[in-house]
């Protein structure tokens, strides 16, 4: 008999890599996608042959909706036994909205809410078929409060936290579960990809491993959790968040980013 399938976007590097490897772990066949065939190949032998399952490399750049549509279609003869759809690709934009290019803002805004919203709508009906199946969606800790400096970020994932809730609300009675998992800084590419460095300044506590990151979101998706902001001091940040006032926190949000901003600038002055 084959075994349940999991796919998993956004796979190349940072909490998609772990969360691949949790789910093979878990015995999962995998379908892996992003951009980067050669690492998604790595990791597909690397866990087919560590795990004993069959891993599957897709590369697709998820900002264009015909290649969301080409993954469905090599999705959809797998239909029935797939349990598991991780919308984990993402990216984010740093600088001021009027600064940062229309079309890098669009194209981050395809990816980290249109690609999510074209697939889950294609895979959601087929799991609700087989009567079974769990959708981690990965938002943020910045779903949760507007970001000065990361603007349309910040906007993005407070779209992927909403519509995960509605969705899991949507679900209820149909043997499927949808989660939001929100980080706070983790250490992986991300930084890189938005334009500051991995240890730039944030507020100050430190960031957390991918793997820890994976583990929780992994665990609270296999549980049916709704939402689970990883770790305790990105669920007291959330928490505050939403006692203190709206100014107050676009203030700090303000001062964390500008911090971020600062440190870009100096890596890129002369020396
Ligand atoms: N790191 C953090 O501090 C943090 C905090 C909260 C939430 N998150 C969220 O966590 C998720 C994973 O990010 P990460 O931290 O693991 O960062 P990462 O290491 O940069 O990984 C991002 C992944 O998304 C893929 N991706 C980006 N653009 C894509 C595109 N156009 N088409 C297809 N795939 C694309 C990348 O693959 P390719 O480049 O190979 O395409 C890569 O596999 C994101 O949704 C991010 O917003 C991260």
């Amino acid at each position: 008999m084959s075994r349940s399938l999991a796919v998993v976007t956004g796979a190349s590097s940072g909490i998609g890599t772990d969360l691949a490897e949790l789910l093979a772990e878990a015995g999962y066949d995998l379908l892996l996608t992003a951009r980067r065939l050669d690492r998604l190949g790595e990791l597909a032998d690397r866990l087919s042959v560590s795990h004993a399952v069959t891993c599957t490399s897709f590369a697709a750049d998820l900002a264009s909706p015909a290649e969301v549509q080409r993954l469905i279609e090599a999705l959809a003869p797998d239909r029935s036994r797939l349990a598991i759809l991780v919308n984990n690709a993402g990216f984010g934009t740093h600088g001021f909205f009027h600064d940062i290019p229309t079309d890098r803002d669009l194209e981050m805004i395809d990816v980290n809410c249109r690609a999510l919203v074209q697939l889950t709508k294609a895979v959601l009906p087929w799991m609700i078929a087989n009567r079974s199946g769990r959708i981690l969606n990965i938002a943020s800790v910045a779903s949760f409060q507007p970001g000065p400096l990361m603007a349309v970020y910040y906007a993005s994932k407070a779209f992927v936290l909403s519509l995960s809730e509605a969705l899991a609300n949507e679900c209820q009675g149909t043997g499927v579960t949808v989660t939001a998992a929100c980080p706070g800084p983790t250490t992986t590419e991300f930084g890189v990809a938005a334009g500051f460095h991995a240890d730039a300044p944030t507020s100050g506590a430190p960031a957390m491993t991918s793997s820890a990151v994976a583990r929780l979101s992994f665990d609270a998706m296999m549980r049916g959790t709704r939402v689970e902001v990883t770790g305790i001091r990105n669920r007291i940040v959330v928490a505050f968040s939403r006692l203190l006032p709206r100014g107050f926190v676009l203030r700090t949000v303000r001062a964390i980013q500008e911090r971020r901003r600062r440190s870009r600038e100096g890596r890129s002055r002369p020396s």
